[in-house]
């Protein structure tokens, strides 16, 4: 057996060890972060809705059956999300359960949307850690590349204009937009729509 033929068999034998028991890959790791690890790493990257929405759910992730989490977001403590009915979640977007995110029903969230649940004091000597609860509420909506900061509701049937930074809560059928957020106008509360977005891939 030459040099090559060793390096392999011993790659071989070590992906078979892993697959039997991927825990023994990375011993000090906690289960949570064990969990985030498989599901940003190989859940996110399935390209059957229905596959991947399973796998979430076994994660911990409280999704209903009609709510499509597209492919390639990252999420962080899936067993702390929550996301109703009728809701989708774009491309890339960053759902962040180390405090609580709950999602409504019938919600879009667009691609590329940053959730963040929890930060540090700024002026703490251990730069001490705190989590916030970020909650969406019923029929509204989030435009790309949105930030929601820790702490933060967005009211029922509110709309975040692409790309808004926002710290303070969003009244019911609001508007707003920039960095930080601001209120545009008001948005109407005629909502006939309901989302649905499970095809049988992407
Ligand atoms: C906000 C938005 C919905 C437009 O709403 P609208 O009521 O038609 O707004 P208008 O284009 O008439 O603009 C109204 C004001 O808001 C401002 N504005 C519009 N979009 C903005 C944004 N993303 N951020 C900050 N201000 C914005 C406009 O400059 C204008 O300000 P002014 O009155 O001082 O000139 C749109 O710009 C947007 O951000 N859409 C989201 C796109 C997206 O993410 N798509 C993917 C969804 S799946």
């Amino acid at each position: 057996m030459n040099e090559s033929e060793g390096l392999l068999r011993a790659l071989l034998s070590k992906a078979s060890t892993a697959l039997r028991n991927p825990r023994a890959f990375l011993p000090n790791v906690d289960d949570a972060l064990f969990v985030d690890y498989l599901l940003n790493t190989f859940v996110n990257k399935i390209p059957l809705p229905q596959v991947r929405m399973a796998l979430y759910r076994q994660a911990g992730l409280n999704v209903d059956v009609t709510s499509n989490i597209m492919m390639y977001c990252f999420v962080l403590e899936a067993r702390n999300i929550t996301i109703g009915p009728n809701c989708i979640i774009g491309p890339f977007t960053t759902l962040d359960g180390r405090g609580t995110l709950t999602i409504g029903r019938n919600v879009n969230v667009a691609g590329q949307v940053l959730t963040i649940g929890g930060h540090h004091l700024v002026d703490s000597p251990t730069a001490e850690g705190l989590v916030g609860k970020v909650v969406i509420e019923d029929n509204a909506w989030i435009g790309m590349r949105a930030t929601i900061l820790p702490d933060v509701t967005i009211g029922e049937g509110a709309y975040v204009a692409a790309a808004a930074l926002v710290n303070r809560d969003v009244p019911p059928y609001t508007l707003v937009g920039g960095v930080p957020a601001k209120k545009i106008r008001d948005r109407s509360r005629d909502i006939a729509y309901t989302l649905h977005h499970l095809p049988p891939w992407i």
